[in-house]
């Protein structure tokens, strides 16, 4: 697959990288508003190509570059310390000169955005490719649904894989765990307590989900940037395109009446496969958790709105 990323930063090297190692890239072309920097990077990843599983061509480019890739990553931006949110004035206008060039050059194939925030700026690529939405798909709460495995399955002293839980909603501060869907293995959370009632001695549900949401934060606080988890949901999404997995993942997608709402991206569980989106899911929410995520709508909604599209 020929994959072009936008922004060679603390994502963009780690995407890049695990693309490379889990053999889905041909051909990579990374792209910084540094070009120093994605020169850099483009050497530092070929320094490995030995390693890598099969042979990657990979360069530094521009946006007029990236028409003929099958899949770009936009992975650009600066990392605010007041919320995810609050990046949306430094990004806007940017993405929405490189999306405009990208496609002038001819591109026509996916984007999967992860640059915050990820649910609006997503909306923006929607918007200003034109593209049809199964083309365009948000990172969204991927990271976070994996973050929430990982949080369960340590309380709980069990695998992350055998934890089935979602985040919904925004990938942000109004994110929410729909605790109706959690499941271990196949039983539901509720049963598994009954049947081991001491591991949930310690077990506080608002507790797990505030530590998920934060983690991202207390990550940043130490090193500056977050990685391995967004490096690695990203390629899920890439590797379900390229080999037409028909998997379900987490991730942001334009909503046409799912749950009541329309004309926003947001997280639900999706299809990925050969077409990318393949099918939306509606997940069988209890009443509060429906207001969890009318509420969760609003906030990109009204972010949306800032963007100022027709
Ligand atoms: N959605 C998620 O789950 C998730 C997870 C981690 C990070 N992020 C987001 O990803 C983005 C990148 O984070 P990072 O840690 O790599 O930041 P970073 O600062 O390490 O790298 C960002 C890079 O983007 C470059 N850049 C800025 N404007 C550009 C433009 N117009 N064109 C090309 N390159 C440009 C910068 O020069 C920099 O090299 C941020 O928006 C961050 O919030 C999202």
């Amino acid at each position: 697959m020929k994959i072009g990323i936008i922004g060679a930063g603390a994502v963009g090297e780690i995407v890049a990288y695990n693309a490379c190692m889990r053999g889905l890239a041909t051909d990579i072309i990374i792209n910084d508003i540094i070009k120093e920097k994605a020169e850099s990077q483009a050497i530092d990843l070929n320094d490995a190509r030995a390693f890598y599983p099969r042979d990657v061509k990979i360069r530094s480019g521009e946006y007029e570059d990236m028409g003929d890739r099958d899949l770009i990553v936009v992975c650009m931006g600066k990392i605010s310390e007041k919320d995810r949110l609050d990046e949306l004035k430094g990004n806007k206008e940017a993405v929405e000169e490189f999306t405009r060039k990208i496609v002038d050059a001819g591109f026509d194939g996916f984007f999967v955005v992860v640059t915050n925030p990820v649910d609006i700026i997503t909306y923006e690529v929607y918007k200003v490719s034109g593209f049809a939405p199964n083309k365009v798909i948000g990172s969204g709460t991927a990271l976070d649904s994996a973050r929430l495995q990982v949080v369960i399955a340590d309380t709980l002293n069990i695998s992350p894989k055998s934890v089935n839980a979602t985040v919904l909603g925004e990938h942000g501060e109004s994110q929410f765990v729909p605790w109706s869907q959690v499941k271990i293995d196949s039983m539901n959370l509720v049963e598994y307590e009954k049947s081991h009632p001491e591991k949930f001695e310690n077990f506080d549900k608002d507790e797990v989900e505030d530590r998920t949401r934060r983690r991202g934060w207390d990550i940043f606080k130490g090193k500056g940037s977050t990685q391995y988890g967004i490096g690695n949901t990203v390629n899920n999404i890439i590797a379900a395109i390229k080999n037409d997995e028909r998997i379900i993942l987490k991730a942001s997608a334009l909503l046409d009446g799912e749950y009541g709402l329309d004309d926003l991206y947001i997280s639900t569980p999706i299809m990925i496969g050969k077409n990318g989106i393949e099918e939306k899911f509606e997940l069988d929410l209890t009443d509060d958790e429906i207001e969890r995520l009318k509420k969760t709508a609003s906030v990109i909604k009204e972010y949306i709105a800032k963007l100022d599209l027709d």
